[in-house]
């Protein structure tokens, strides 16, 4: 549905100095799928996101979006594809002298909607984000999430095919984040609306892309299913991002005065929802003792990490034949010490 060849972003600073924020990008966005792009600051999202909606023009290659090379287009025919693409900001860009339900209204008449059908679509749409009883505040009235909402209801009044999201939820709180998170997911499975999201954000990925692109440097250092992406990180820079998501490390000292095997198990999919560690006690007398552990759902998969201490006092060899047991029902085995 959307497709980037070779897309490049120069911009020319002062003297001889210029940048290449976005460096030799192709990419294929599905319809209907929720597309996660993440990178530090200054890796280049925003750009590459910005020439989506040709906001931004590539100094090379080239964007297309249904058929149409939207990077090649001018004045009308621009003005036209723009109106199938709605765009939600960080800092949300309401117009504050208008009202909740007159900033909907201003899209739709700028998209040539007859003014008839205004009133009625903006009621439908304030309806869908919850925002009804907020129609004839000013958006100085409101908090932070239900501003992003009016954004959302903005962007989605005209049916578009596309939703680009900027930071959507940076400037918001954990539990306000996740509610606008929920609302996007909500949208994109009534409407068939194809989300490109941008964030700094694995937790923002993790929650709501189906994909996701990892941005370094104005390049694409790699590209997968979120759930790939989090289970086997290939490039440093991803594994760096995914770290905090399962990394977990125990207190030296308590490593240090602990007695027997210590490991460090991975969970991917089926294995963690499998007993394996009952079935080590079970089979072959050890003790299992779990020190740390969490399980992540992604989607409906399962990514989790344990570390746990196997003992069995009268018999090493249990233990020996418990660890080749778990390694091979798990994805990933790390003997801390033993
Ligand atoms: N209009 C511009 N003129 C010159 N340089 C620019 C312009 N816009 C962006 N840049 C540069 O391009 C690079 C990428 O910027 P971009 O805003 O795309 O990054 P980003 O990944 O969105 O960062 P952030 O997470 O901070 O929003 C940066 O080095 C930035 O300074
Ligand atoms: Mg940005």
């Amino acid at each position: 549905m959307i497709e980037l060849q070779h897309v490049c972003v120069d911009f020319s600073g002062a003297g001889s100095s210029a940048t290449r924020a976005v460096d030799d990008v192709s990419l294929h966005i599905k319809a209907g799928e929720i597309f996660g792009i993440v990178g530090t600051s200054g890796a280049g999202k925003s750009t590459l996101l910005r020439t989506l909606n040709a906001l931004q023009r590539p100094s090379t290659g080239s964007v297309t979006i249904n058929g149409t090379r939207i990077s090649d287009l001018q004045g009308v025919a621009l003005r036209t594809a723009r109106q199938r693409i709605g765009m939600i900001f960080q800092h949300f860009s309401l117009m504050h002298t208008r009202t909740v339900a007159q900033n909907v209204a201003f899209s739709l008449k700028a998209a040539g909607w007859e003014r008839a059908k205004i009133a009625p679509r903006v009621a439908e749409i304030l309806d869908l984000v919850g925002l009804t009883d907020k129609a004839n505040r000013y958006p100085v009235q409101l908090s932070g999430g239900q501003k992003q909402r009016v954004g959302i209801a903005r962007a989605i009044a005209n049916h578009p095919d596309v939703l680009l999201c900027d930071e959507p939820t940076s400037a918001l709180d954990l539990e306000t984040s996740a509610t606008i998170l929920a609302l996007l997911k909500e949208i994109n499975a009534r409407l068939g609306i194809t989300i490109v999201l941008i964030t700094h954000e694995m937790n923002v990925i993790k929650t709501i892309c189906d994909r996701v692109a990892v941005m370094s440097g104005g390049k694409v250092v790699e590209m997968g299913e979120v759930f790939d992406i989090f289970a086997h990180p290939q490039h440093a820079f991803t594994r760096q991002l995914v770290s905090h998501t399962l990394n977990l490390t125990l207190p030296e000292r308590l490593k240090a005065h602990l007695q027997g095997t210590l490991l460090k198990i991975l969970f991917i999919g089926d294995s963690a929802e499998q007993p394996v560690l009952s079935e080590v006690a079970v089979k072959f007398g050890v003790a299992v003792n779990i020190l740390h552990g969490k399980i992540e759902y992604i989607g409906d998969r399962a990514l989790g990490v344990l570390v746990v201490q196997l003992t069995a006092p009268d018999s090493p060899t249990a233990v020996e034949a418990a660890v080749a047991h778990i390694r091979s029902r798990t994805a990933q085995v790390e003997a801390l010490h033993g």
